[in-house]
């Protein structure tokens, strides 16, 4: 077990106010956010566009590290940088999603399952030695009329315990991301309902599986409303009820929780995560920080368009988000930095 590897890498994640940047989309997803934003879906665009990000200036004093994908592992800058090495050099830790998407759970109508344990150990390694130090499992749950199910749940944190196991035996930190999906016409307490007995059953599986938690990064949704609910949360409730949850479920020997933003607004993610530490600062066993996708890149990729003349002001975005987030862990954020 590579103790010493691993505590580094956690140390490294939470350091100071800085965050997680998802910058990990599948083919498929990267593709439908560039559809929406008018770019070519072709590999030279998603390299250009992963290219941007990596190349950010300052990029480490903000973000700690980056979840990459396989095909953006392999890839280089313009001038032959594999982009492993750019984060490296900025003081980024280089991570990697190693689940390979989700299929329709068999039994189970309208609920999901995480593929890619197949084969896992073995990328693992490889992954290990190319340089990367933390990894990534995403597990979607379902809110509707009767779901989610105990079945569907149970197996997929199952499978994330598997995961995460794999992971320490490869001196690769897991971070384990059960996601309580934000669509539908839920209200805030359904969420909390839903989140709460996934986390529970979670942390259930890691210890059946003799996952070692101090070693481990829990990767939630926020609890929040369904994104068609009529009615949205204040922003104290929804700090409230997320931190309420994790309490109840989080054991204290967890390092560090890092949110996704699942859908919310960019400002949103960032005023609900500044809420928490405004709230709660001093008074939690774990650290608090962010692991956004969207509520970083969105912003950024409407500036860039595909178009090298617009890197250098998309770049400005990504760091401008990044440094708000930044903000938001210190509990100093306020909606006027916005402008
Ligand atoms: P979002 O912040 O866009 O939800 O993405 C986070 C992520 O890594 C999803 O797996």
């Amino acid at each position: 077990m590579k103790a010493k590897e691993m505590t580094h890498t956690v140390k490294a994640l939470f350091a100071g106010d800085k965050g997680l940047l998802a910058m990990d989309e599948s083919i498929p997803t990267c593709n439908k956010r560039f559809e929406e934003a008018g770019i070519p879906q072709t590999i030279e665009y998603r390299r250009k566009y992963r290219q941007l990000i990596v190349t950010t200036p300052n990029l480490g004093k903000v973000i700690s590290g980056a979840i990459l994908f396989d095909e953006t592992i392999h890839q280089s800058t313009d001038d032959g940088v594999p982009f492993i090495d750019m984060l490296k050099k900025a003081g980024v830790v280089p991570g990697i999603k190693v689940d390979e998407g989700t299929m329709d759970l068999a039994g189970f109508p309208g609920e999901k399952i995480t593929m890619g344990l197949d084969g896992l150990k073995e990328r693992l390694s490889k992954y290990f030695d190319m340089g990367a130090r933390f990894a990534k499992w995403r597990a979607v749950i379902t809110i509707g009329s009767v779901i989610p199910s105990r079945g569907c749940i149970e197996a997929n944190m199952h499978a994330l315990a598997r995961y995460a196991a794999l992971c320490q035996e490869a001196g690769i930190v897991p971070i384990v991301e059960p996601e309580v999906l934000m669509d539908g016409a839920h209200d805030l307490k359904r969420c909390f309902d839903a989140t709460i007995k996934t986390q529970h059953i979670l942390f259930d599986q890691l210890f059946a599986q003799n996952v070692n938690l101090k070693w481990l990064i829990l990767k939630p949704n926020m609890v929040l409303p369904g994104l068609s609910y009529a009615k949205p949360a204040s922003i104290d409730k929804v700090a409230e009820a997320t931190v309420n949850c994790l309490l109840q479920s989080v054991p204290p020997v967890v390092p560090g929780v890092a949110f996704l933003s699942g859908g919310q607004s960019a400002e949103d993610a960032t005023a609900h995560l500044n809420a928490m530490h405004v709230k709660y600062k001093g008074k939690l066993p774990w650290a608090l920080t962010f692991s956004f996708a969207r509520a970083i890149q969105q912003p950024a990729l409407e500036i860039w368009k595909g178009k090298d003349e617009n890197v250098a002001e998309a770049q400005k975005m990504l760091y401008f988000r990044a440094s708000l987030d930044n903000a938001a862990r210190r509990g100093e954020y306020t909606p006027e930095m916005e402008k």
